[in-house]
């Protein structure tokens, strides 16, 4: 789906999109609550003072756990098996081996997932798909259903995890502009699409060609059939498009588009989705923590690898629980 283009696209996309709408996207909304309480809960019992990586112990888990539940995932190793997975299928430093056997690893266990909710149909994700697939084999092959699984966890995961990462490093390195949440100046909305313009969890997206001529005015002819990538980080930027302080990051700034979530007949499927998840964690984290920070400088933070994703491999910070503020 994300590589189809004109009627193939329109017919993959058309097969999922009733898995994105705003009811079931509402619906996930409690879910995604208890899943953050229980993740601060933890992260509470940390002894204060001491340095906890909040990547791997808060944003990553969160959508991990969400899109487990949205597709039906059976708790246990097959949870652990897929994040895993998930995380290697984004990793560019394997090596093509590697690589390869994580491809056929995750097709495996995607295909097993197939096989328990053909046997045992629930209410979520997967189901919908393979009924809809058992329904009239002509929508959709074996094989799509598969990767639209595979494209759904991709594309839902490791972004919404350095969206959530991302604000919470942008705030905590711009203690002003959380300043301005907490007195009621500006919302966690702002927040998160001011993170999305300044530091988009996509920084570069490869895999687009032009279907015919594209003339850019003033610029180069891009030939059909070239390789496009488009440059989100770039876009978000742009001094033509945001003036001056483009490169600042100010949840108050007028007018908050963005291209994050990409444009046009591709634009992402999961935005309302990954905006619920932030606009519940980054709050629920900021009020059970208040002190939190960072526990190294941003030049210490290690960027993850490749030119795609837009975020760091660890967030190193403090907590002090709310309860334990002035003991
Ligand atoms: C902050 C989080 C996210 C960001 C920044 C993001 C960004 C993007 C971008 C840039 C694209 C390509 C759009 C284009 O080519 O014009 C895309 C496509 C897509 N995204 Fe997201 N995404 C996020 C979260 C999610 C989530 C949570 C899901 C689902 C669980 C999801 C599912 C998809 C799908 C299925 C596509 C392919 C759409 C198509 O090809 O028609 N995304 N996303």
């Amino acid at each position: 789906m994300f590589t189809a283009y004109g009627a193939d696209h329109r017919r993959l996309r058309k097969l999922i999109a009733p898995a994105f709408t705003a009811r079931r996207t509402d619906a996930m909304l409690p879910r995604v609550e208890r899943i953050t309480a229980a993740l601060l809960d933890r992260l509470a019992a940390t002894p204060a003072g001491d340095v906890v990586d909040l990547r791997g112990s808060f944003a990553h888990p969160l959508p991990m756990q969400v899109i487990c539940e949205l597709f039906g995932v059976p708790d246990g190793e097959m949870r652990s098996e897929l994040s895993r997975l998930s995380d290697a299928i984004m990793d560019p430093t394997l090596t093509p081996e590697q690589a390869g056997q994580t491809a056929v690893d995750i097709h495996t266990l995607l295909s097993k997932l197939v096989a328990i909710k053909r046997e045992t149909p629930d209410d979520d994700l997967t189901s919908l798909l393979v009924s809809a697939r058992d329904d009239d084999g002509e929508r959709m092959t074996e094989q799509e259903l598969v990767d639209t699984l595979l494209l759904v966890i991709v594309a839902g995961h490791e972004t919404t995890v350095d969206l959530i990462g991302n604000a919470v490093h942008a705030l905590l390195t711009h203690p002003e502009q959380l300043a301005l949440v907490r007195n009621g100046k500006a919302s966690w909305n702002d927040v998160i699409e001011e993170t999305l313009r300044w530091d988009p969890s996509i920084a570069n997206l490869p895999l687009r060609f032009a279907v015919e001529d594209i003339e850019i005015p003033g610029g180069p002819t891009i030939r059909k059939g070239d390789a496009i990538m488009p440059s989100y980080v770039a876009a978000g930027r742009d001094p033509q498009q945001y003036g001056a302080t483009a490169a600042d990051f100010d949840i108050q700034r007028p007018g908050q588009e963005h291209l994050a979530f990409g444009y046009g007949v591709h634009r992402c499927l999961g935005a309302p989705l990954a905006r619920m998840e932030a606009q519940i964690a980054l709050p629920a984290l900021f009020d059970r923590f208040p002190d939190l920070e960072l526990a190294v400088s941003t030049e210490e933070l290690v960027p993850i690898e490749g030119f795609i994703s837009g975020g760091y491999r660890t967030l190193p910070v403090r907590l002090t629980p709310a309860s334990e503020q002035g003991s």
